[in-house]
């Protein structure tokens, strides 16, 4: 079978083939959410059919447990989890130090939870998430149906005395209904351009009344695997910088690629 990816899916698909290396058997493992996690999904439950891995995972959005489930993986909450070995997962942005920007795909709350209740958190991305400053991909915050409109203000209003470049925002929307998380929330959009202050932003947005959470992930993530289009992975980690580049080959894979649904 021949597989024809785009460059941008060959990068997704080895840095989440890299980072799968590291899920290990009986370990709990948070599985993301998004096009690149949706990736190491599919990866780990080759590992799960094929090498026989045992591994319970704790899925952060309703699609990523319907994949997990249909790819093989043993799908259980993160109450019964408890606390989890590793968490695997996507992100729209990160910088040098590892911090990111998430929720591109609206999942971000329980994205967030599951990160923090993990020993570890590995970041899987093309090499065009890494920025030198985060604002450019517009910041998402999750905020309750009620009152969104006063929360909107609210932030908006409280964005200027931020060291951000941008203080509007935006509704984000499903066709012409507002889009709706599996929290049952609504996501508004900062259109920021440029975040000088990440800490501070991050700890001031969820004390506007009305915000559940926000998309930046602060000191949360400990390792980057960045794919490339050649097919080559880069790992960063936030201890020991850039630990590794190799070369991850693609086609012995072939199983992984059958039945995609192109997500
Ligand atoms: C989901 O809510 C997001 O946090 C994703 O992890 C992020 O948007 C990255 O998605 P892609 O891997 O599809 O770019």
């Amino acid at each position: 079978m021949s597989v024809d990816l785009s460059p941008i899916d060959k990068a997704k698909f080895v840095a989440a083939k890299k980072a799968a290396e590291f899920v290990q058997d009986g370990m709990r493992v948070g599985l993301g959410t998004g096009s690149t996690a949706a990736w190491m999904v599919r990866c780990v439950g080759e590992m799960v059919r094929e090498q026989g891995l045992r591994i319970k995972g704790v899925p952060t959005s309703t699609r990523t447990a319907e994949l997990a489930r249909e790819v093989g993986i043993d799908v259980v909450s993160l109450d019964e989890a408890k606390w989890l070995d590793l968490t695997i997962d996507g992100a729209d942005e990160f910088d040098g130090e590892l911090n990111l920007i998430k929720g591109g795909g609206g999942a971000l709350l329980q994205e967030k939870i599951v990160a923090t209740a993990s020993d570890q958190m590995i970041v899987i991305a093309d090499a065009a998430k890494e920025v030198e400053t985060l604002g450019a991909f517009p910041l998402p915050i999750e905020v309750i149906p009620f009152g969104w409109q006063t929360s909107k203000a609210l932030v908006e209003e409280m964005l200027i005395s931020m060291d951000v470049l941008g203080q509007q925002s935006s509704l984000r929307m499903d066709g012409d209904a507002p889009f709706v998380t599996d929290e049952g929330n609504h996501i508004l959009d900062l259109h920021l351009k440029r975040i000088g202050k990440v800490r501070e932003l991050a700890l001031v947005l969820n004390q506007v009344p009305g915000v559940v959470e926000n998309g930046l992930f602060i000191d949360i993530c400990d390792k980057v695997v960045i794919g490339f289009g050649d097919g080559r992975v880069e790992m960063r980690d936030i201890h020991e910088g850039l630990t590794s580049e190799e070369q991850v080959q693609f086609l012995e894979t072939d199983n992984l690629f059958r039945d995609l649904d192109g997500e």
